[in-house]
């Protein structure tokens, strides 16, 4: 590769739960048999998935994976990837203090759309380093689905916003904001109700948040431009929750953020029983045939539900549509992923960009 070039970004995003991480390590997995320098880029995988992919131990710094020679791995970790950002773009006393403020800590740990936006950065430094032909990044639990792509405008809107505003004033924030701090009486008032330095605490993380507005709202642009670049995926399985959550991906995406290329059904059951069957089984007990008659009505029920979804879908968006059936055996190794890409139904690897030449 051409060294600086950016990385081909590809986006797995999805509900919880649908199988975000294990198609992201699988894709990774298929860009590197073909010779891509791959970076699959995860939040929290199963244990034995860590473990296949050498994650176990790790954090934001990528690791070769054990015996593949262009496959890295790296696990987002929100904390440090914070402590980054705010390292970045702010002034070094106000990283120190910021890093010390245990607001700043619980936001960094625990909000969503903190978590969101470091994953934003974090893929942005990778894809921009030029280490990498293509990076996969795997979409945090918690924010899998729309507020992935929201985030970046969010966290710019949080720290210009009109809270901030009212707390330090209208103008752009110096050390010396604080001590004019438009609301600070009411906060000192509240706080002696409360019993602690709880809301002059947060005003002052506030504050001191806002001194990094430059610096994140010109990152948070050219997060959104990455990730209108990339390329994204939509995972999702036949049940509500994931459906709806991949339909909003199609439907309330600001235009400017680009639209998903292709939507992965996980988990699908043979389409072929759908046609359910006759149980021919002569000589079994009444009570046992019936039961075998409801478990196969069943699944065909299922198996022409999923299809019936998939349709949908295809039709309403327009979309390319893959199938990766449900494995007998959670595809938690190198082998399953591999597996499980074989077994794989209409995934374009190629016009993913994670495979053949550029
Ligand atoms: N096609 C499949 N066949 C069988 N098991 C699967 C398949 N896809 C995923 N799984 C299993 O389902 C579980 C959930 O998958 P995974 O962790 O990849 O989902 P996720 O979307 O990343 O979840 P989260 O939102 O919690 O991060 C895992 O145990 C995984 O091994
Ligand atoms: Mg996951």
């Amino acid at each position: 590769m051409t060294p600086g070039r950016h990385a081909h970004a590809v986006l797995v995003a999805g509900a919880g739960g649908v199988g975000k991480t294990t198609i992201s390590a699988a894709l990774a997995v298929a860009a590197a048999r073909d010779g891509k320098r791959t970076l699959v880029v995860t939040v929290d995988p199963a244990r034995r998935l860590a473990d296949a992919l050498g994650l176990s131990e790790l954090g934001n710094q990528p690791t070769r994976v054990a015996g593949q020679r262009h496959l890295w791995g790296a696990m987002l970790d929100v904390t440090a990837s914070w402590e980054a950002i705010v390292r970045r773009h702010a002034a070094v006393e106000v990283a120190d203090r910021l890093e010390e403020n245990p607001f700043f800590r619980a936001v960094a740990d625990r909000f969503p759309a903190a978590q969101a936006y470091a994953a934003g950065e974090q893929m942005a430094e990778f894809i921009e380093s030029g280490t990498w032909d293509v990076l996969i990044v795997d979409t945090p639990p918690a924010v899998g689905g729309i507020e992935f792509f929201l985030a970046p405008g969010r966290m710019r809107d949080l720290v210009g916003g009109r809270l901030l505003r009212w707390l330090t004033g209208a103008h752009i924030p110096a050390r010396r904001t604080l001590y004019r701090i438009t609301a600070r009486p009411v906060l000192r008032l509240a706080d002696t109700v409360l019993g602690g330095p709880l809301l002059e605490e947060i005003a002052e993380f506030l504050l001191d948040l806002r001194t990094l507005y430059d610096g994140l709202s010109h990152r948070a642009r050219s997060i959104e431009r990455h990730l209108r670049s990339a390329v994204t995926v939509v995972v999702t399985t036949a049940q509500p929750t994931p459906l709806r959550e991949a339909t909003r991906l199609f439907t309330e995406l600001p235009v400017a953020a680009g639209r998903p290329d292709l939507v992965v059904f996980n988990r699908t059951l043979p389409e072929a029983w759908g046609a359910g069957g006759r149980l021919r089984a002569p000589g079994l007990p009444e009570a046992t045939r019936r039961a075998l008659r409801d478990n196969l009505k069943r699944w065909a029920d299922e198996s022409r539900r999923q299809r019936q979804a998939r349709d949908e879908l295809a039709g309403r968006f327009g979309v390319a549509m893959a199938s990766l059936p449900w494995l007998e055996e959670a595809p938690i190794s190198l082998q399953g992923l591999t597996r499980l890409l074989d077994a794989a139904e209409g995934l374009p690897l190629d016009r993913l960009g994670l495979i053949g030449t550029e």
